[in-house]
């Protein structure tokens, strides 16, 4: 959406140094600044700035990228929010959208967002000045939350009149087809108007990443058992229940920096928490954990702590969650509380330092949990019963996908459970099976419900949104919205625990957006050869006369990774096009780029080359990068021959008598052509051209 040369502009007027001194200390070293990264923790400074190349790297965790990238992990924005955040810091005007870029839905969202920034702002003001509030400021000051904590969690209170936002939002010249459409007013049954949908409750505002306002809890404080404690915001266009966690705009940071980030049941347990020194803490707020909450989790860190109460009903609902998480490739810790405690409670008593003790204490991995549940339960005991807890166990380890760590927890259930890893091996294969075949029935069926909702939507007579919401339109905004018209007294306490089927339309929605919220390399991506980052390097820096060389000798298809790939097969475009190619040019390129540029080029010897240079110790690394080159190109081949080869074997396997034959004399030829390479000396393999 915005143009590449305001994105060139930006760049260009957004200083990294300036950008990056914000969050961390930075020391000069050279033409480079080096500190402690701030996307993990570390004692040593492994986190380096290059102002002349305009990209950061860090040699311990391996972030690295642009000012954008940046600003992107940093603040856990999408790349034009990134772009926007250091237009508006320096200056560079990007035009607004214009007209043909009017996106409707974007507009209606706009509207919500600002609609609702106005109510947080009106509760807390509420909170802060009125005297029908100064029993719940009396509540919050007993609860030991001090006015610094109010204000930090923008805790507010909604009066108990059933006009009290409407009247103020209406003279406030907020447009009431948004505080509608954002769920905090509805519509009167007789269509005279619209009414409260918070009244009398302490306000707690839930806030997306970045930092907006997307919907509200709100607690009741009398001891009425006739009002539910909570109610939320239903599901409007900018809330998706399915991906929000509570304190996530806080706690981002300090879960970057453990890598771990605890999971607990209510808004007061995140205030709790952090307040006692313990940032790195989120919530589900009531709902069963989802793989949309669980992809945002992953943005931040890969360890997911669980915490659960002493109470094993409750426990059991809760114990779906840790499979959800396990899917998505998080490895999941679990802690119990001693019986009757919540983490607010915990806290409160025992303080942070207490609460560390716990989890140092008692925190075990999922498997170590699950088997210990059921011992609880007496299952374990009872060998039929304890046959079906590992079968349990072994169907939360399959939808790992992650194979080693499916290995690994093998053997941890081996020894746990006296059965021999083998056994334990064949039945994790055929729970597999089984879980392919059924993934590969709902997919064929999502696809077909997919392609009818897309017919549906493609007729005519489309109603766009007025005020009042077509139950059966296929809006994507007015489907899922039903809860809004049902009564208070009548919301399940925790609604959404185990309605699997009415939710399969709504996963669609949050699996589709998890892929889009994720546009950087996965953590647990593998890594990439260093002789391939080290042919592009020598490329990017040595220009013409190796960029000859290799392309001599090497075509694309022999690189793996396929970002490397790409970056040389541009490389050669761009090259045979007479344009230039040079470090600079590609670390002022569009995404991936500038982040491949950082990791080849910064490489962590580079670091301390440059302390040897300064200290007037000559390196002779690329002394002649042609030689360098061809030990690049030389393990490059090898490589690719053995992949060659497993591509062949497998194929085998599968293959006809006639087949067979052929395909044994292709293993042949890559199996004698392997070892030439792995032979000959790489100056005979790679002569001068
Ligand atoms: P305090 O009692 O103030 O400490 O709140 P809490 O967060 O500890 O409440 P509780 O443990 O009872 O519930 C945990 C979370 O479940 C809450 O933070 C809410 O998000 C959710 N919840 C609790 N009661 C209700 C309810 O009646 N309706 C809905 N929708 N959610 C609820
Ligand atoms: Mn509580």
């Amino acid at each position: 959406m915005i143009p590449e040369d305001k994105k060139e502009e930006v760049k260009q007027a957004a200083d990294i140094v300036d950008v990056i001194a914000d969050h961390v200390k930075l020391r000069r070293s050279g033409s480079n600044f080096t500190g402690l990264c701030p996307f993990h923790n570390e004692k040593t400074p492994s986190f380096s700035v290059s102002p002349s190349l305009g990209i950061f790297k860090c040699f311990g965790c391996g972030e690295g990228g642009d000012v954008f990238n940046f600003v992107m992990k940093m603040d856990g924005v999408g790349f034009e929010e990134a772009v926007r955040t250091l237009a508006e810091r320096y200056n560079v005007v990007i035009p607004e959208k214009t007209e043909d870029q009017y996106d409707p839905q974007q507009y209606l969202k706009d509207g919500i967002y600002h609609a609702l920034r106005f109510a947080g702002n009106f509760f807390y003001q509420t909170l802060a000045e009125s005297d029908e509030a100064e029993y719940a400021r009396e509540y919050l000051k007993n609860r030991g939350y001090p006015w610094k904590t109010v204000r930090k969690y923008g805790l507010g209170y909604a009066s108990d009149r059933f006009d009290g936002l409407l009247k103020n939002a209406e003279s406030a010249g907020i447009n009431m087809q948004y505080l509608h459409e954002s769920g905090l007013v509805k519509a009167r049954e007789d269509d005279s108007g619209f009414y409260d949908t918070f009244r009398s409750r302490l306000m707690f505002p839930i806030l997306n990443p970045s930092g907006k306002v997307i919907g509200f809890g709100g607690r009741t404080l009398s001891s009425d058992k006739k009002t539910p404690k909570y109610i939320n915001s239903p599901q409007t266009p900018v809330y998706n229940k399915s991906d929000v966690l509570y304190g996530i705009h806080i706690a981002k940071n300090e879960i970057r920096k453990a890598g771990e980030v605890v999971l607990v049941e209510g808004y007061t347990d995140v205030i709790s928490m952090h307040q006692a020194g313990i940032g790195n803490v989120v919530s589900t707020s009531g709902t069963s954990l989802t793989s949309g909450q669980v992809r945002v989790m992953k943005r931040y860190g890969d360890i997911l702590l669980m915490i659960f109460d002493a109470d094993v009903a409750g426990v059991k609902a809760a114990v779906r969650g840790i499979s959800i998480a396990l899917e998505e490739g998080m490895s999941v810790r679990v802690l119990t509380l001693p019986e009757g405690e919540d983490p607010d409670s915990y806290v409160r008593e025992y303080g942070g330092e207490g609460f560390l003790d716990l989890k140092k204490k008692e925190t075990g991995d999922f498997l170590h949990f699950l088997v210990g549940l059921a011992r609880k339960e007496g299952r374990w005991q009872d060998p039929v019963e304890r046959r079906k807890s590992i079968n349990e166990i072994l169907e939360a380890i399959a939808v790992m996908p992650d194979e080693l760590s499916r290995a690994n927890y093998i053997q941890e259930l081996s020894s746990t459970s006296r059965i021999g890893d083998r056994a334990l091996l064949q039945e994790l294969d055929l729970i597999r099976g089984r879980m392919e075949k059924s993934r590969r029935r709902t997919a064929e069926r999502t696809a077909m419900r997919a392609g009818r909702e897309l017919q549906d939507s493609r007729r005519p007579s489309e109603s766009r949104p007025g005020t009042e919401r077509d139950p059966g339109s296929n809006s994507g905004t007015g489907s899922v919205s039903g809860s809004a018209h049902a009564g208070h007294a009548s919301a399940p306490r925790h609604e959404g625990t185990g309605s699997q089927p009415a939710a399969a339309g709504k996963q669609g929605i949050s699996a589709r957006k998890g892929v889009a919220l994720s546009p950087h390399r996965p953590a647990h991506a593998p890594r990439r050869p260093e002789y391939e980052k080290e042919l592009i390097r020598l490329m990017l820096t040595f220009g013409e006369k190796i960029i000859e060389f290799v392309g001599n000798y090497c075509s694309e298809d022999d690189f793996e990774d396929t970002d490397l790939r790409n970056c040389y097969r541009d490389i050669m475009m761009r090259y045979q096009e007479g344009e230039p190619v040079s470090v600079e040019t590609y670390s002022r390129r569009e995404h991936p780029y500038p982040e491949l540029v950082g990791e080849i080029v910064l490489q962590r010897h580079w670091v301390s080359e440059f302390g040897m240079k300064k200290r007037g110790v000559t390196i002779h690394r690329d002394a002649n990068p042609v030689n360098t080159a061809r030990g690049s190109l030389k393990s490059l081949k090898i490589r690719y021959l053995e992949r060659t080869r497993e591509k062949f074997l497998d194929k085998y396997a599968g293959a006809s008598e006639d087949e067979k034959a052929e395909i044994q004399k292709w293993i042949r030829k890559a199996t004698s052509e392997w070892n030439r390479y792995r032979q000959e000396p790489a100056e005979t393999l790679f002569p001068d051209i």
